[in-house]
Formats: C-alpha cells, sequence, structure tokens
C-alpha cells in the first residue's frame, strides 16, 4: 500500500528520536520515498547522515540554508509529498502546530502543506498529559490531523506510563490508513481471530494450526478503513493490534461468552477463528501421571458461535470462514446456509499458499446471493482488504452503513 508513496517524515527533537532511523528504514522497505525534515534538536539526538543512508534522499534542517535547487524547499516539500508524518513530535511541535507558529522548516512545510498528515506524540507521561498538550492535541484531531496514541510502558526517564511512541508496525498501519478509503466509518467491526486450547490438564491442551493472521490482517484494515474494531483473540504470539478493543480468550466456550457480549452493537461480524469443535470432557485439576494411565479422552461438543449467532441474527452482517481439505465449495456453501450467515470465506489447506500459518491466502469468497468469487493468491493484507470490499459490498444492498 505504500509502494511509491511519497512520504515526508518530520523528526523532532526527543529521545525516541532515534527510532525513527527504525520508521525510516521500515518505511523505504515498504516501498515509500522518504524525504526527511529534522528539527535542530532532533539533531541533538540523531545524526542527519543516518538518515540519509536510510532514505537513500537528502535530508533537510535549516530553512534558510541555500541548496542546489532554486526552489523553496518548504513549498517544494508540501508539494512534492503524499503524506506527512511527525514521529516523534514533541509537545513543544505539537504546540506549535496547533498554534500556527511557523519558525522551522517543519513547522514552516506543515504549514504550507494540505495533505492527510500523522502526527505520533512521544514524551514523558507528565508533559503528555499537561492539560496545555493535550489542548494542542485536540486542535489538531479538529484541524484534520491523525493523532496516533502514544504507547504506555517504560519511558526513557524511567517512569512508566503514557508517552512512548508507538511500535514501528503500529505507526506504519496509521500511515497506511491515511491513505485507505473510510468507507467503514460509523460500522462497529467484530472480528474473531487465532485458535482456541481446550486444556485437558494445567500442562496440556487440546489446539489447532491457526496462526491468527488472517483475522488479524481484517482487525488492521477494517480499523484502517475507519472501523470501531473489537478483536476477539484465541492465543497467538502476534502482538495486539491497535484497535479500539482487545479481548485475549483461550477457550471456545471464553469465546463464545466474548462475542455474546460484543454482538449485540455490532454491525459487522467476521468469524475468522479457528475455534475447536470439541474439549476434553473432563479438566484434571493436577498434571495427569503416566503411570495413572490414560486410555482415551472423552471429549464434548463446544458451543457452535457462528451459528449461535445466525440463529439469534437481528442486524448486521455476519461473515464466516470454512477451511476445508475437500470439496471446497460444496461444504463452504453448505455452511453458509446451515449457519445463516451472509458471507463465508472458504479456503483449502492443501494448496499451496493458502491456510494457517504463512502470510499468503487463496481465498473464495461465497455469499448468500449465489455470488461465488475465486480470488488468486495474495498476502493476508490485501486478501483482507478483498474480503472487506465485498463485506461493503453486500452491506450497501442491504442497507448497512458500510459505505462507497
Ligand atoms: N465456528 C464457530 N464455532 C465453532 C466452530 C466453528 O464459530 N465451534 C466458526 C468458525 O469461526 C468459522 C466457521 O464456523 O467461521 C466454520 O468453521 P469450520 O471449522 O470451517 O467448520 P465447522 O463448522 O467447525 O465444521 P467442520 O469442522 O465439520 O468442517
Amino acid at each position: 500500500m505504500l509502494e511509491n508513496k511519497k512520504i515526508v517524515l518530520g523528526i523532532t527533537g526527543g529521545i525516541a528520536a532515534y527510532k525513527a532511523a527504525e520508521l525510516t528504514r521500515a518505511l523505504v522497505k515498504a516501498g515509500a520515498q522518504v524525504r526527511v525534515i529534522m528539527t535542530k534538536s532532533a539533531g541533538e539526538f540523531i545524526t542527519p547522515l543516518t538518515l540519509q543512508t536510510l532514505s537513500q534522499g537528502p535530508v533537510y534542517v535549516d530553512l534558510f540554508a541555500p541548496t542546489e535547487r532554486y526552489d523553496m524547499a518548504h513549498i517544494a516539500l508540501a508539494d512534492w509529498a503524499d503524506a506527512f508524518v511527525v514521529a516523534p513530535a514533541t509537545g513543544n511541535v505539537i504546540g506549535k502546530i496547533a498554534s500556527g507558529i511557523a519558525d522551522d522548516l517543519l513547522t514552516t512545510t506543515l504549514m504550507a502543506q494540505n495533505k492527510p498528515a500523522l502526527v505520533c506524540p512521544a514524551m514523558n507521561d507528565k508533559m503528555l498529559a499537561n492539560p496545555a498538550v493535550q489542548e494542542n492535541i485536540g486542535k489538531l484531531v479538529r484541524f484534520g490531523y491523525t493523532v496516533l496514541d502514544s504507547g504506555v510502558g517504560e519511558l526513557a526517564c524511567k517512569t512508566t506510563g503514557a508517552g512512548r511512541l508507538p511500535d514501528i508496525p503500529d505507526i506504519l498501519d496509521a500511515i497506511e490508513g491515511l491513505f485507505s478509503p473510510q468507507d467503514f466509518a460509523g460500522e462497529k467491526v467484530l472480528i474473531t481471530a487465532g485458535p482456541t486450547q481446550e486444556p485437558l490438564d494445567p500442562v496440556r491442551y487440546i489446539t489447532n494450526q491457526s496462526s491468527g493472521k488472517m483475522g488479524y490482517a481484517l482487525a488492521r484494515a477494517a480499523h484502517q478503513r475507519g472501523a470501531h474494531v473489537t478483536l476477539v483473540s484465541g492465543p497467538t504470539p502476534l502482538s495486539a493490534p491497535r484497535v479500539e478493543r482487545f479481548i485475549r480468550v483461550r477457550t471456545a466456550r471464553e469465546m463464545h461468552q466474548a462475542v455474546l457480549d460484543c454482538c449485540d452493537d455490532a454491525t459487522i461480524i467476521i468469524k475468522a477463528a479457528a475455534v475447536a469443535d470439541y474439549r476434553p470432557k473432563t479438566q484434571a485439576a493436577q498434571k495427569i501421571k503416566k503411570d495413572r494411565g490414560l486410555a482415551a479422552v472423552e471429549l464434548v461438543r463446544n458451543p457452535d458461535i457462528l451459528a449461535d449467532l445466525g440463529a439469534r441474527k437481528k442486524k448486521g452482517l455476519l461473515v464466516g470462514f470454512a477451511m476445508e481439505t475437500e470439496d471446497l465449495l460444496a461444504n463452504a456453501r453448505r455452511k453458509l446456509v446451515k449457519k445463516n450467515i451472509d458471507m463465508i470465506v472458504a479456503n483449502n489447506l492443501r494448496e499451496e499458499g493458502a491456510g494457517f500459518q504463512g502470510d499468503t491466502n487463496i481465498i473464495t469468497i461465497l455469499d448468500k446471493n449465489g455470488q461465488t468469487i475465486a480470488l488468486e493468491k495474495m498476502s493476508k493484507t490485501e486478501a483482507a482488504h478483498r474480503i472487506l470490499d465485498h463485506v461493503r459490498t453486500l452491506g450497501r444492498r442491504k442497507g448497512s452503513r458500510a459505505k462507497k
């Protein structure tokens, strides 16, 4: 999504400035063209040479420095860019942008531009909580800037609190969001992802090979497209994406409860989780010892969460997944009808490039209107957007708020 996008990255003088090097590298790796503007104080933390090397382009610092080009840097950069990112953004620069002060190259360029712009505040927790800073952040949002919430954790000043620069993947997601259509604005999307674990004793459990990648990609994509996203996730090693609500569960019954708790106000529910159909009938309180023997494990059925939602469906769109190893389309269509859902995303575990663990998928979308769309192999991120595109099409027909 960032391929060939022209990004002006503004770096200001906080300790997190060193992380801007990693961000620059990640942007270049994603195919973006990057031009860096540093404030004078940013130069106290990181050198222009580092950023020039990583961005493979010029680094601008001084508003009045003569350049090889005759045009004014602030106007030229404002025209060149597709989007602006200020990371890290100190309380000082946030205050200047909010107040219309332009006294260096970065603030002057920001004043001269009208492109999508992302500001990533990073500072000490007390500075962030300062009412003036909070008011200035509010002003930026009103002026149309996207402001990424700071992370919570240990800060450079050794205190713990809000104020950390968000992780680089989260900043990249937010930058991609600048280029995304906001066609899910107003939608409340509930997504489940990952496997469930059904314990047998304190050390053993039944599970499946789901990685959670498809569901997490859907959560990110829906969030980027403006949806309010609740992600209910089974156990995965993936880090939680920045969504409005993240609920971690372990078992199918926990997932069932979490989904029931959240489903009433959801306008779209996407069940990408690989829920274990069975659980051990009993759970031993202590580790089962081998010399006591365990000839067989008695299993009982877990609730079918999707079928349950289909049975009680009142409003909104219901999307399921079908993971098959044979008769893909027939099995998927049978599930679509039996579970009373609007759309099902089918994939064949046996196909190279499809399924649980990898970063790609080969999906076929079937809907209740009889439409079948077979897609070629693509990244799970791209597949997530194609799924959302079809949700939007169905939603438009159904009168949901998902719009053009
Ligand atoms: N699903 C669910 N609760 C379950 C089992 C499945 O909500 N207990 C949902 C999955 O999240 C998925 C869809 O139902 O969206 C289909 O899941 P899948 O495992 O492909 O099919 P099953 O219904 O379990 O049928 P089978 O195992 O016989 O293929």
